[in-house]
């Protein structure tokens, strides 16, 4: 997962007016100034209705919470995997991609949330997932059974002679979940160390006693990789892409896109030799992706080629919208970017990625905005079900500040579910482990609604039947405690949101890059050309000292304080930006022209 940052010029001049800018989006497009609230569905609410409870969300649960999300200022959800599966990868792992985990819920219950989202304006996006299915998918069943057109459906390889005449995998490719092989070598479980620098990460491919061949899998053993090159297959996929849009949905998150293109000539992988564990802990990342996955040729063709479904005519009314999962390096997401700006973008993960410091968050916001084309949709992301929650990496009051930098910039702003409350993650008994790769579980605990109630109100279920264990840490974090809490999390992100609908540079301003006189100050402002507002926002990194920072070369000198991370309440206090403002360690402030 390698970050690229090229080099950036420091421009020195920093006026609002004439710093380069982005456009903040497509005029046309709902979704350039939407907020997506990430939906984790087996853990963010159980419907009061269901008799017995079963200790998971539903479907139904998330249809009651919808008046929460209203509230808060959302208005599009993406539904991370709700279908029938196995749950080997917490449900990307998909037995019937048309379908609903009959533990979840129904299609009657899914067509009843569309249609309850569309009356309060919330928009729906649902996760999908091209590269591989569950191996309890019928398709990979008749695959390994050579039946019929599924003979290719997924990747198959005879394998080649080892040095003893064993049967091996045709080349190096590895396992995304080699992390419990780190496990597995520290437990001294593992007998074919080559040396003390080396943890083999999982082989990609898995040899099946059915069909007498290897097949590749890219994450968990039981994800076997559809085949892409094969036009069967995206005929397929694509028509499950029509199946949701048919039912209302009104876009996607694409699943580890960088995936689906491969080289099909199966070279090896080139060994990274300047890895070391301190960088990553992943033994994945020893190895170069060049062709197991990233494999330019293929991909641009197959993203481009999905991004072509939302395009038809069908669907020439609708708004509608992907957004794409991929680790790469920036300039691979420049060029994925460039397919089809209109309708898709790749996920910005540079700040989730890079470490919370002034110049490292300059770097990451200026590039990013800088290489947007004109007609693409920015986004800005701090969190999501595979990543240590944001208030864990940063600190509460850092969370705070990081949060109003993000909902202050342009473009879709994705709010993973309990962000907003700043839960963290939690302690998971080994025996109530869920996830494979043995790290994402302190990141999916059920959401907290009302501390009074059995489970934090998620779920009446017995504790021990819950999916995973609430967080008693965070309790006192409870939705019910918030809601009458200015000082709260959630009092943040309510009054941010407001502002984001309410100020006009909030909704089409302009990034623009801008430059303060102390390191340890971030700004960026944004600006609205046809009205003339502006807005700038100021960040103090120092965790310690109040700094006062001014921006020397601001176009407007009196601003009005509208929002500070770390208090709610409003002073209006009035700041001249070119002369300074004092902010509180740790802190964020929102400023307007006066
Ligand atoms: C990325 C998803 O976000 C992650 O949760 C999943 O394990 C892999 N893709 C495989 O589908």
């Amino acid at each position: 997962m390698v970050l690229e940052i090229h080099n950036i010029n420091n421009r020195g001049n920093s006026s609002l007016l004439d710093t380069y800018t982005h456009s903040a989006a497509r005029a046309h497009s709902s979704w350039s100034n939407a907020v997506v609230y990430q939906v984790y569905p087996w853990t963010f609410a159980e419907d009061s209705d269901r008799q017995p409870q079963l200790g998971h969300g539903s479907i139904r649960g998330i249809e009651e919470r919808l008046p929460y999300l209203e509230a808060l200022g959302v208005n599009a959800v993406w539904l991370s995997p709700f279908y029938p599966s196995p749950m080997v990868d917490g449900g990307y792992d998909v037995a019937d991609f048309k379908n609903i985990h009959p533990d979840l819920g129904t299609l009657e219950d899914f067509d009843s949330l569309v249609r309850a989202a569309r009356r309060r304006h919330i928009r729906l996006m649902v996760d999908f997932i091209p590269n591989h299915s569950s191996n309890a998918h019928e398709w990979f069943q008749k695959s390994r059974r050579r039946e019929g057109e599924y003979d290719d459906w997924y990747i198959w390889h005879p394998g080649i002679e080892g040095e003893n005449g064993e049967r091996q995998p045709p080349n190096n490719w590895a396992s995304v979940f080699s992390m419990p092989q780190r496990q597995a070598r520290a437990r001294g479980e593992m007998e074919w160390l080559r040396d003390d620098e080396w943890t083999p990460p999982l082989p990609a491919w898995e040899w099946d006693e059915v069909r007498n061949e290897f097949y590749l899998h890219s994450f968990a053993v039981e994800q076997p990789d559809l085949n892409w090159s094969n036009p069967y297959v995206r005929e397929a996929m694509k028509d499950v892409m029509r199946f949701w849009l048919d039912r209302g949905v009104d876009g996607f998150r694409i699943d580890a896109v960088n995936h689906i293109g491969k080289n099909m000539k199966f070279p090896d992988e080139e060994i990274n030799t300047a890895y070391n564990e301190e960088w990553s802990d992943n033994p994945y990342d020893q190895i170069i992706r060049h062709h197991s996955c990233n494999y330019p040729r293929t991909l641009h063709e197959y993203i481009w080629e999905m991004t072509q479904v939302l395009k038809d005519e069908t669907y020439e009314h609708r708004d509608l919208r992907i957004i794409l999962e991929a680790y790469m390096g920036e300039s691979d997401l420049r060029d994925i970017d460039a397919i089809a700006p209109e309708v898709a973008s790749t996920f910005n993960f540079g700040s989730l990625m890079a470490s919370w410091d002034a110049n490292n968050r300059k770097i990451q916001m200026d590039y990013y905005h800088e290489r947007l084309l004109r007609e693409a949709v920015p986004n800005q992301v701090n969190g999501n079900h595979d990543k240590s929650r944001l208030v864990s990496r940063l600190g509460d009051e850092s969370a705070r500040a990081a949060a109003v930098v993000s909902l202050f910039l342009p473009g879709m702003r994705f709010i993973y579910n309990g962000e907003e409350l700043g839960l963290a993650d939690a302690e998971i008994p080994e025996d109530r482990r869920m996830d494979p790769n043995g790290l994402r579980d302190p990141e999916r605990t059920p959401i907290p609604w009302d501390d009074s109630l059995p489970n934090n109100g998620f779920s009446n279920a017995q504790p021990e039947d819950l999916w995973l264990p609430v967080n008693h840490a965070d309790s006192h974090k409870a939705v019910t405690r918030q809601e009458g809490d200015n000082k709260s999390s959630l009092a943040l992100y309510r009054a941010a949101l407001r502002l984001c609908h309410d100020l006009p540079a909030a909704r089409t301003g302009k990034y623009c890059s801008l430059q303060t006189d102390n390191d340890q100050v971030l700004a960026y402002g944004r600006e609205d050309e046809g009205t003339g507002a502006q807005l700038i926002v100021l960040t103090n990194f120092n965790h310690e000292h109040a700094i006062k920072a001014c921006v020397p070369e601001s176009s407007f000198v009196i601003g009005e304080v509208v929002l500070s991370s770390l208090e709610v309440e409003q002073k209006n206090q009035r700041v001249d930006v070119r002369v300074g403002v004092t902010l509180a360690p740790n802190e964020s402030l929102v400023i307007v022209r006066a």
